[in-house]
């Protein structure tokens, strides 16, 4: 059977929504990948992607199952480093400069390019210690509450949640969990976030 492969015509189809492409290359450029060709211990994933990623655009990626959407969207922000076997080649620039460089800090990036997985992943802990976490380690300031109340309220999970924040996360129900995840990436105010099918576990209104 021949591998699905991510089809960058439709990509950039995709990319462009209701603005004219004169009006999107006009703006300023996050992203750039040039030559991008991911493999899993051997086997190619991904090659020969080439693409840029402009400034408040809406950019998605299609294709069938196992095309390599998640693969692709793991580059951006160097998460494909913790998955064994895998291995990156060609360029991905951010503003410019080159993420995958030997004195580019991964956490540092991650950090700064947020990411919600395709599976919700909340951590073993309660919800309001789910979202102050990474506000917690990078010792951010302002109102800690204030902050965990706006990421929920941003991730539209507030009105459920406000009476149980001791509650373990976990107790949440999957498309809970998954807003729980976004609030968790909103609350450390991340530059860009990465978004793996945020919304495959919400119905429409959560949406
Ligand atoms: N950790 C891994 N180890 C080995 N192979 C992997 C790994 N992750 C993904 N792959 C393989 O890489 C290819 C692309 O997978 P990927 O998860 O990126 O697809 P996808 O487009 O996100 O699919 P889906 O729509 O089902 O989420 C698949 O053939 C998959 O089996
Ligand atoms: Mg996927």
């Amino acid at each position: 059977m021949e591998t699905p492969q991510i089809d960058n015509t439709r990509i950039a189809e995709a990319s462009r929504g209701a603005l004219s492409r004169d009006d999107i290359e006009r703006r300023e450029k996050v992203f750039s990948v040039v030559d991008l060709a991911v493999s899993y211990s051997g086997k190619v994933a991904l090659q020969d992607v080439q693409l840029d990623v402009h400034r408040n655009t809406v950019t998605a990626f299609i294709g069938p199952s196992g095309c390599g959407k998640s693969t692709f969207i793991r580059c951006f922000n160097r998460m494909n480093d913790l998955v064994p076997g895998a291995k990156v080649e060609g360029t991905v620039l951010y503003h410019g400069a080159d993420l995958y460089s030997d004195d580019v800090d991964p956490v540092e990036i991650r950090r700064r390019i947020g990411m919600v997985f395709q599976k919700p992943n909340p951590f073993p802990k309660s919800i309001y210690d789910n979202i102050a976490f990474g506000p917690r380690v990078l010792a951010m300031k302002g109102d800690l509450d204030e902050r965990v109340e706006g990421a929920l309220r941003q991730a539209a999970l507030w009105d459920e949640v406000k009476g149980r924040l001791k509650d373990g996360a976990l107790g949440l129900s999957g498309g809970q969990q998954q807003r729980l995840c976004i609030a968790r990436a909103l609350a450390v105010e991340p530059d860009v976030i990465l978004m793996d099918e945020p919304a495959s576990a919400l119905d429409p209104i959560s949406t």
